[in-house]
């Protein structure tokens, strides 16, 4: 029986888990409320948050799992990608277990936990298998050919789908984090009332800064344009209405661009390297119309497609703690000197 204890804390989640043989055991997220009045993380906030809830949510995971500390056999945490003030409250505090119980580092690649993900639920993609990988900071596309062998075969050249959606919802005066909230107000719009356009970018990488400004300009000419255009600058009395009036098809609108945006790389990601087990990760993989669209994709193009559960998507260590499993297996461990690291390569 090999058991891992996992620590996720690279942004703004404190999370543990508790896997047994590949199996999730318990799963314990903290979110931090401290930054929504801000309008985005404030990663001094953020390190002080994970501060005070690492110890209950380890305690909690662990006592959920029915599990000991002393049973534990590895401490695996998020060493890369994120804020590394975050990074290094979860990666001292790993350290210091594994040092304390004389047990093995295992050190994670957070976005490849994302894509990993979906090996925690039965059905689970066989090998090679396509993951589209969307979060706040992240938007690849990964061809996976094991659990320790991935690589990223396209990506954003600027914002992460997170982002266009986030910075979206900014503009239409929402608070932070703003994709949930176009997501909800988007299942009464109509997808087509509004046009924005699609990037044309080469290859499987993706854009989404152009959008953005098409988003500000059609608002800031409440509707008329999503050009430049000073004939059409409305008041800001004028552009508040607007929103008002319209704003479950504006959501819906820009959903529906941003989900084309990401499923037509991944048709073509797709039939270039003729995969066709074709996974989502990552926070934005909650978004219901991207749901909706993989599994319509999936269906026409007869993939087999594969969404995590929700408590999966998003920031969470369970993601952490399979990643860590499979490491284990491949006796991947690290020194106890081992840095976090804000970025990280692949
Ligand atoms: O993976 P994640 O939890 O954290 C990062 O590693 O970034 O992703 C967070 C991102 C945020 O941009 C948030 O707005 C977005 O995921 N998100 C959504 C939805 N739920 C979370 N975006 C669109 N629709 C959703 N339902
Ligand atoms: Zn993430």
């Amino acid at each position: 029986m090999i058991i891992i204890l996992a620590i996720e804390s690279s942004c703004d989640e404190t999370s543990a888990a508790v896997c047994v043989d590949g199996k999730i055991l318990s799963n314990f997220i903290a979110n931090q409320t401290v930054h929504e009045k801000y309008g985005g993380v404030v990663p001094e906030l953020a390190s002080r948050a994970h501060m005070q809830h690492i110890v209950p949510v380890i305690d909690s995971a662990l006592k959920t799992a029915g599990c000991e500390l002393s049973a534990v056999d590895a401490i695996a945490f998020t060493q890369s990608p994120g804020l590394i003030g975050s990074l290094l409250v979860g990666g001292q505090f790993a350290k210091s277990l594994a040092l304390a119980l004389d047990k093995p580092l295992i050190a994670v690649h957070h976005m490849q936990a994302h894509v990993l993900a979906n090996l925690i639920d039965d059905p689970k993609p066989s090998f090679p298998f396509l993951c589209l990988t969307v979060s706040g900071g992240h938007t690849q596309i990964v061809r996976c050919e094991s659990p320790t062998n991935m690589k990223v075969i396209g990506e954003t050249i600027d914002d992460a789908a997170g982002e266009a959606f986030d910075k979206s919802a900014k503009l239409l005066g929402l608070p932070y984090p703003g994709g949930p909230l176009i997501d909800k107000y988007a299942k009464e719009g109509n997808p087509n009332r509004f046009k924005f356009p699609e990037p044309q970018i080469a290859g499987l990488d993706f854009s989404f800064s152009g959008l953005k400004t098409s988003i500000l300009y059609f608002l800031q000419n409440a509707g008329k344009s999503n050009q430049y255009k000073e004939e059409f600058l409305a008041t800001e009395e004028e552009r508040k209405q607007f929103i008002e009036n319209n704003l479950p098809d504006i959501c819906a609108s820009i959903q529906h661009r941003i989900v084309t945006i990401l499923l037509n790389k991944l048709k073509k990601a797709s039939i270039e390297t003729g995969i066709s087990d074709i996974c989502i990760a990552g926070g934005v993989s909650a978004n219901s119309g991207l749901r909706k669209g993989i599994e319509e994709m999936g269906k026409k193009y007869h993939w087999n497609t594969f969404i995590p559960a929700f408590q999966y998507c998003t920031d969470n260590a369970g993601m952490i703690a399979i990643t860590g499993y499979y490491k284990f297996l491949a006796g991947q461990f690290a020194e106890l000197s081992v840095n976090s690291s804000a970025r990280a390569e692949w």
